[in-house]
């Protein structure tokens, strides 16, 4: 494939994206490389945060495909000047990795969290996602904390 990182166009998400980024996080979110976001994707997120979240709905298009999306919601704290942009779900295209499609989503929505207000970002992902962790802390961010997924089976 041709090099593409100057034909990605970032944007705000459409009704008609909310299909293609939900398939392509079945296609980014496997069982085997990223359990517990595969376990928690579904149609619901996507189609939930875009009744609730639009604004902070980015998609990376490249010739009329989404090759990746960035998802995230304000916390605002009663009692506090304090704002939260949690980036809650990021997802780029296999053939597209590494083609600073990721960097490119963070950089719009991290502006967009500049004019809200927002004082602090987080992520989360698994601790055996090391190459999220790679990619978050190339992009500034620091003071990893454990989260401890737990699992109990039902008949
Ligand atoms: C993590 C992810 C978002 C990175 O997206 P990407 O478009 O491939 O990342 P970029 O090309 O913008 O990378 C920017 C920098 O991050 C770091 N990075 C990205 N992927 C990396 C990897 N596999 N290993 C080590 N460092 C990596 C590098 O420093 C890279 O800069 P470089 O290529 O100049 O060295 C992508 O791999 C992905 O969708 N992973 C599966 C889903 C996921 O884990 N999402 C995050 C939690 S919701």
């Amino acid at each position: 494939m041709a090099d593409s990182s100057i034909e990605i166009e970032i944007r705000n998400v459409t009704i008609d994206d909310l299909s293609k980024i939900f398939h392509l996080g079945e296609k980014v979110f496997t069982s085997r490389e990223v359990s517990n976001l595969y376990r928690t994707w579904d149609e619901y997120e996507v189609t939930g945060l875009f009744n609730s979240e639009p604004d902070f709905m980015l998609v990376a298009e490249y010739q009329d495909k989404v090759v990746g999306f960035a998802m995230a919601t304000v916390i605002k704290k009663a009692r506090s000047a304090w704002s939260y942009g949690h980036l809650l779900w990021l997802g780029i295209d296999p053939d597209f990795s590494r083609r600073g499609v990721g960097k490119m989503l963070f950089v719009k929505f991290k502006s967009i969290m500049e004019q809200e207000g927002v004082r602090m970002l987080l992520v989360d992902t698994q601790a055996d996602n090391k190459r999220a962790i790679a990619f978050f802390e190339k992009l500034g961010f620091e003071n990893p904390t454990d989260h401890v997924y737990m699992s109990l089976y039902l008949n």
